[in-house]
């Protein structure tokens, strides 16, 4: 599909219109693993998904008595999301990332292909609002995709560069492989676990 009229991931109407289409190569269609495992072994957490896309995650971790509120600024995610999640739809918002605010302090920021869907520009703008949100001793947790290629939507991290980004916000306390990724992922994800300093 190379006919999509908005080229531009920071708008929007380019998310809106691939998901309309039925265009979503990164979803997962899934819980991943990772964060099943991290889930079983955390206390309830009151958790933010920003960029939640059709928020797989959402129903599972809410099911296990999580506080979670799941954002999009693509009104047809949303939709998608909602219609996917009925139990949970009040969890679901639309919203930009940049401009919510959370209603009680954050425990945890759930990471997936959302870093990844921002050019690379915008990276430093989207640490920082992780840091503002996330008080200390908060999480930031999920998986980030590493790839040198200068082109994305999926924008891939140089892992020296995250982590200059990341550390003077952020404490690294756990890094691994991703088994159960899916193709547009494989070999290039991994599972990581930081702390706000
Ligand atoms: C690649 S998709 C990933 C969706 C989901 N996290 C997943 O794992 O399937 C990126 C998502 O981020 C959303 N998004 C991008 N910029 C955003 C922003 N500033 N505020 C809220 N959502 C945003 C897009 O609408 C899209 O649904």
């Amino acid at each position: 599909m190379s006919d999509f009229a908005s080229r531009d991931p920071r708008d929007p109407a380019f998310w809106d219109e691939r998901f309309a289409r039925g265009f979503t190569p990164w979803d997962r269609g899934a819980v991943p693993a990772d964060l099943q495992r991290f889930a079983a072994t955390e206390a309830p957490l009151r958790t933010l998904i920003p960029g939640c896309g059709t928020a797989w995650e959402l129903d599972y971790l809410c099911a296990l008595g999580w506080e979670v509120d799941a954002i999009d600024f693509a009104p047809e995610a949303v939709a998608q999301a909602r219609a996917r999640h009925p139990r949970w739809a009040v969890r679901l918002h639309e919203a930009d990332f940049f401009a919510w605010q959370p209603a009680a302090p954050l425990e945890l920021i759930y990471e997936r292909a959302f870093l990844c869907a921002m050019p690379r520009a915008r990276w430093p703008e989207v640490v920082a609002r992780w840091a503002a949100l996330l008080p200390p001793g908060g999480q930031l947790a999920g998986f980030f995709f590493f790839d040198a290629a200068p082109k994305g939507p999926p924008f891939g991290a140089d892992p020296a560069v995250l982590q200059a980004l990341l550390q003077p916000h952020f404490r690294l306390e756990e890094d691994g492989p991703v088994a159960d990724s899916i193709p547009v992922f494989a070999g290039k994800e991994r599972w990581q676990r930081w702390r706000r300093r």
